[in-house]
């Protein structure tokens, strides 16, 4: 047995899953939950995103991260009714404070001390899974495409996996893998969304839509904003909070004459076109994508997938439930996987997905 855990780009919740890996078959869920981050934590990943803080609060950070995701290790298992001592391995995303896979001078940071959480597990732990593969010259994102084809992959048709977190990640995974597997960030998903919504409501997110779905989309905005070059930039690529904010997309979008209803609907416009325009411009090789399997925080949004789904015509799109997975939790599944990966001795990263010189171990043992 093997757990995973993460946090997004969207500072919701820590979460975690546990995940078997019986020899030779496919990977099952056990099961895990979602722990909200306190109000206190969340804060503080604000200021690191927006405000220049003092290296004292980056490591308070990084420890108080520490003991949340051991907290939430903890009570994941004692949901299951399993003692730490049955776990083979933690797997720690960590939570990402930073990434920017430039070419020049890429870099990227999770924090989230990995030794408190072997200290308190007694088990050990798997973390700093990216920087490998962007020291060999990866993008060091996106690591869920290897999972999403063990679990996901199917041998009679073209699928794709769309992640719906704060940023939206495809993985393109061909039938019977007869080519390998294509991945990659597409932009913005519920990100945007969420400042808009705290701007205009105060609240964390557009609950279920309501702001976007009483709006209208502002056809000359969507266009401005479609043209942001993210878009056009052919994969491997990967985005992250620091390029998709909403003061960087548009300066001062209260300025617009547009209602804040509509700003709302236009922001989820962004979201659909961008990945439907992704899915049919980065399939190549014959790719003919039948059925994209959706899964992230964005499917409780019932506004954004009825728009995924009118947008995507004749592909088929379902839920990450509809094939036995919950949605929320294939991200902390993933990296519970390449924590059994990293254990076995076997890589990591796709790199067809990252664009690393090759294949690589990922992440450094903490042994507990
Ligand atoms: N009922 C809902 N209505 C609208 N949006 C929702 C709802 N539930 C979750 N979300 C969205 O999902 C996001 C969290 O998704 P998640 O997959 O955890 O992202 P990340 O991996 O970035 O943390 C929230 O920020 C929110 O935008
Ligand atoms: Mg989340």
């Amino acid at each position: 047995l093997f757990l995973g855990l993460m946090s997004g780009t969207s500072f919701d919740a820590i979460d975690a899953a546990v995940i078997a890996l019986p020899e030779g078959g496919s990977p099952r869920l056990l099961g895990g939950l979602e722990q909200p981050l306190s109000d206190e934590l969340r804060q503080s990943l604000e200021q690191l995103r927006v405000a220049n803080v003092s290296l004292d609060q980056l490591a308070e950070t990084d420890t108080a991260f520490g003991l949340a995701f051991s907290a939430a290790a903890l009570a994941c298992l004692q949901q299951l009714g399993l003692s730490p001592d049955s776990i083979d391995a933690v797997g720690s995303h960590g939570q990402t404070i930073w990434h920017r896979p430039s070419p020049t001078h890429a870099n990227t940071l999770q924090i989230g001390n990995p030794n408190i959480i072997a200290e308190q597990l007694r088990r050990p732990v798997i973390a700093d899974f990216r920087r490998a593969d962007m020291a060999a010259g990866g993008q060091g994102a996106p690591l869920a495409p290897a999972f999403h084809q063990a679990i996901f992959s199917s041998t009679v048709e073209d699928r794709a996996v769309l992640n719906l977190g704060g940023i939206a990640n495809l993985s393109l995974l061909p039938q019977g893998m007869h080519t390998e597997a294509l991945g990659f960030d597409t932009g913005p998903a519920n990100g945007l969304l969420d400042e808009w919504a705290m701007h205009c409501l105060g609240t964390a997110c557009d609950l279920d839509g309501q702001l976007a779905g009483a709006g209208l989309c502002d056809g000359e905005l969507l266009q401005r904003w479609l043209a942001h070059p993210y878009f056009q930039q052919p994969a491997p690529k990967s985005t992250g909070r620091e390029e998709f904010t909403l003061p960087r997309l548009d300066p001062d979008p209260r300025q617009l004459s547009s209602s804040q209803a509509d700003i709302a609907a236009t922001l989820m416009a962004l979201t659909v076109e961008s990945i439907v325009f992704a899915l049919l411009t980065e399939a190549k090789g014959g790719f003919d994508c039948q059925q994209l399997i959706a899964m992230g925080g964005g499917v409780r949004n019932p506004v954004l997938m009825q728009q995924l789904d009118e947008a995507l015509g004749r592909i088929r799109l379902s839920r990450a439930e509809d094939h036995g997975w919950d949605s929320g939790l294939i991200e902390a599944a993933a990296f519970a996987w390449l924590a059994a990966r990293r254990i076995d001795g076997l890589p990591g990263n796709l790199a067809s997905v990252t664009g690393a010189q090759g294949p690589r171990l990922l992440g450094a043992i903490y042994p507990g």
